[in-house]
């Protein structure tokens, strides 16, 4: 298992599959996009499946999001999925994408064994949309959305941020939409993860800021807190149900009493918090000679061995709200969402 001194388990297992990404979300990377890892540096897809094996087998995880960057511009992103899906017990399997490139794949990823998919679209404006990911491709992700909706990878998720001056204004338009075509919306309080390091508290739209422009259209009721559990988002029925949106205040409403989460990113790093400040390396690890340790069960249990470390280690909270916060030196886009 995944403990930490907080008596938290790590159940769910976040993988990002690259840092590189096809839009430009300016709340995410600057327009040159960032110095991408050296390809030498990423884990191999044999090394992605031995360590959700590794997760799975030994270390209690069941549930595996792959991420990114963009987690669609892996290669091997299907291959990957149907081998984790073999594995035993099998983890469930979702993915967290921008939605560019999903038509094609999404019957693919579905046959392949992936569950779920949470896509990511700020607007559904294309100015606005340009706007926020300095690319004209509204037009693919909502393609995406709805071959992902035809292909059963449901309930499917869309994840929104919304920046000031830019969308603050169009929530209630985004829920109009999202109950349209039967997408469950959330949105996210945006956090001091931007490669730009222009994130500030005072520009931030807040939950409370949220829910308020919601109900200058619907009536918002709480799901309550058993309906929560560790999932990060606050749910609300919608003019009393059955439609509900979630809202992620990350920032003003932290949830990490309740983490269960654990991140592996692209070139082999565990990091125990997405604002954690440190990383365990897994990859020299992983790429050492298991001879060397007697034989790949030896190996695979050092491994195992160094990520309970690197989760026993995790601090009880995220400390944005502290005025001592640093933001960690890698941006979301490397990290995993
Ligand atoms: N704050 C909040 N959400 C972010 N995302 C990316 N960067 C940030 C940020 N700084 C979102 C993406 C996607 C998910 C992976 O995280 O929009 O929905
Ligand atoms: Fe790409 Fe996601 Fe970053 Fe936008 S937020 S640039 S979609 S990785």
């Amino acid at each position: 298992m995944l403990l930490d001194t907080y008596g938290r388990t790590a159940t769910d297992l976040r993988v990002s599959l690259t840092d590189r990404c096809n839009l430009r979300c300016t709340y995410c990377m600057p327009e040159e996009g960032l110095d991408w890892l050296a390809k030498s540096t990423l884990l191999t897809d044999d090394e992605i499946v031995r360590l959700v094996r590794i997760a799975v087998t030994r270390l209690g995880v069941r549930e595996v999001r792959f991420t990114g960057g963009e987690p669609l511009l892996r290669p091997g992103l299907v291959s990957i999925v149907q081998r984790c899906a073999a594995l035993d017990p099998r983890p469930e399997l979702s993915l967290t994408t921008n939605g560019i490139g999903l038509e094609k794949v999404a019957p693919a990823l579905r046959d392949a064994g992936l569950d779920r998919v949470n896509v990511s679209i700020d607007t559904v404006d294309p100015e606005t949309f340009h706007r926020l990911t300095r690319r004209r491709r509204l037009d693919d992700v909502l393609r995406g959305l709805a071959a992902a909706h035809d292909a059963g990878l449901t309930p499917v998720k869309v994840n929104s941020v919304l920046m000031r001056g830019v969308n603050d204004d169009q929530a209630p338009d985004l829920l109009a939409w999202a109950m349209e075509h039967g997408y469950e919306l959330r949105f996210i309080e945006q956090m001091p993860l931007d490669a730009q390091h222009g994130w500030t508290r005072r520009e931030m739209v807040t939950a409370e800021e949220i829910l308020t422009s919601l109900r200058s259209r619907w009536s918002l009721v709480p799901e309550g807190d058993a309906a929560r559990g560790s999932a990060p988002a606050e749910r609300w029925l919608v003019d009393g149900g059955p439609y509900r949106v979630g809202v992620i205040g990350s920032v003003t409403r932290p949830f990490c009493g309740a983490c269960d989460r654990t991140r592996l990113t692209a070139d082999g790093q565990i990091r125990n918090c997405l604002f954690a400040r440190e990383e365990t390396d897994l990859r020299s690890a992983l790429r050492a000679d298991p001879a060397e340790l007697g034989g790949i069960e030896q190996a695979d249990e050092r491994v195992a061995e160094l990520w309970r470390a690197a989760m026993w280690g995790k601090k009880a909270g995220s400390g944005i709200d502290d005025p001592t916060f640093l933001q960690p030196p890698r941006p979301m886009s490397a990290i995993g969402g």
